[in-house]
């Protein structure tokens, strides 16, 4: 980074030099030069529309690209001395342009300010980040439906309290994952509509004087439409709030995913194995294997919710148009984008590898008395009433507690002491693989609705 003094694109009403401490603390290239690819978009199409609508001439418009890919490839090729006394990424690469191509550089800024040129460029970034980010959340959601498919009928404990309370499915446990995911892609994307719209031709607030073709840049950059307010357009960032809300909720998924794994991989539950390669160890016990993806996603959660809060409170109360205060957008912006999309990358990339430990589900299952519903169920369908059974079913438990045997373990005498309405047949119900089937319906826990959930998200995920 060079800190030479540059002559400032703004100095004509100066007269002294910007205080040196004052010029680093103003500057924002060491972060905004991540949008480099954008900005030069951006000014391409703008010259493209300046030259549609004759502000422009062909060869200088011609003169204009060609200048900005040069540049293009020498920041690429790490060539290009970022300054800051140029402040930014957009009067660096401005500065750069009448460097190469002489006067006509100059003419670029025409009917443009930096407001809606940085406005555009991060709508820009952030459009391109989203979809990054949804290619992750695809892969994760298929890592999910595949281990559904896999597990369909492996039973576990479904927990309410954290206390055992009934048989589910493990591919139903994923299934729920999953659900949660597509409703983030959802959001995801409705977010995204609101990101894509075009600042440029709102200038530095109120429009401009020349006879801009808006639709048209527009169109060049991919844009659904124009803004309609240039003083919104220059000014608010709700659509980066609205993504790291978007983002937060993700995070807020993955941190209880997270906290899942954490307890199924402990020697406490013992219910699933990760991969070596997603676990380290320690440097002191050497029996050690820690489950650290999860942990450092669940801890990153509060990195990404604090962007947002940071971002709400950089946007309260500032009043119409542009304030400085908005460069204050993109660290936050861009480190919500860099930790969404790691934890997401390492969670697309673990979830196909889990494996489960059967035994130990199943288990832990025969504990807590996880079908005492399902007898319950039972005598309401021989005809006690839901209260009734549930006091029954109450006092076999108490007895089972005493006796230490799960429902099913008991043998029939036992269990007609709390009712004559039980008969044989109780076994078929109290079995797990009973339990589970017998929820067969729509956002059951049977094996065959797991099946069907998974078909229609193949479909959906186009797998
Ligand atoms: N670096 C600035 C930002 O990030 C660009 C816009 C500056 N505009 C201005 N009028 N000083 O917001």
């Amino acid at each position: 980074m060079s800190k030479e003094s540059a002559e400032k694109p703004w100095g004509g009403r100066f007269s002294e030099a910007t205080d040196a401490f004052v010029e680093e603390f103003t500057a924002s290239i060491d972060f905004d030069q991540r949008m480099y690819k954008q900005d030069i978009a951006g000014s391409k199409a703008h010259a493209s529309m300046l030259t549609k609508v004759g502000i422009l001439t062909e060869e200088e418009k011609q003169s204009i690209h060609e200048g900005l890919d040069a540049i293009q490839q020498d920041i690429e090729a790490g060539k290009l001395g970022w300054s800051v006394s140029l402040e930014d990424v957009h009067m660096n690469i401005e500065a750069r342009l009448t460097d190469r191509i002489g006067i006509t550089g100059k003419k670029l800024h025409t009917g443009r300010s930096r407001n809606d040129q940085v406005a555009t460029d991060i709508r820009l970034w952030l459009r391109e980040h989203i979809d990054f980010i949804n290619e992750e959340l695809l892969r994760l959601q298929k890592g999910l439906v595949d281990l559904a498919e896999r597990e369909a009928a492996t039973i576990l404990p479904g927990f309410t309290h954290l206390q055992v309370a009934q048989p589910i499915t493990f591919g139903h446990h994923m299934m729920a994952w999953y659900e949660m995911l597509v409703r983030d892609s959802e959001r995801l994307m409705d977010c995204r509509k609101r990101v894509n719209r075009m600042p440029l031709g709102a200038a530095a607030l109120a429009g401009t004087t020349y006879p801009i073709d808006r639709e048209y840049t527009a169109e060049l950059l991919g844009f659904d439409h124009p803004a309609n307010n240039s003083l919104d357009a220059v000014s608010d960032r709700d659509f980066a709030i609205e993504f790291c809300a978007t983002a937060s909720i993700i995070m807020m998924h993955l941190s209880r995913f997270s906290e899942e794994l954490v307890l199924w991989t402990s020697a406490q539950f013992n219910f699933i194995n990760l991969p070596d390669r997603f676990c380290t160890g320690s440097s002191i016990m050497p029996q050690k294997k820690n489950p650290d993806v999860p942990e450092l996603v669940r801890g990153k959660t509060g990195r990404v919710t604090g962007s947002l809060i940071t971002l709400l409170m950089l946007m309260k109360s500032q009043p119409l148009a542009y304030n400085k205060d908005n460069q204050e957008d993109k660290e936050p912006l861009f480190d919500t984008v860099d930790t969404l999309l790691g934890s997401l990358r390492a969670y697309a990339d673990m979830v196909p590898n889990i494996t489960v430990n059967a035994d130990a589900m199943r288990e832990a299952a025969m504990q807590g008395f996880s079908t005492a519903t399902d007898l319950a169920d039972y005598l309401v369908g021989k005809n006690l009433p839901f209260r009734d059974a549930h006091e029954v079913v109450g006092k076999a438990v108490a007895y089972g507690v005493e006796k230490q045997k799960d429902l099913s373990e008991m043998n029939l005498t036992e269990l007609q002491q709390f009712s004559s309405a039980i008969e044989k047949d109780v076994f078929n119900i109290l079995s797990l693989e009973g339990s589970v089937s017998a929820r067969n319906h729509l956002c059951g826990t049977a094996p065959k609705q797991v099946l069907l959930q998974v078909e229609s998200a193949r479909k959906k995920l186009l797998l």
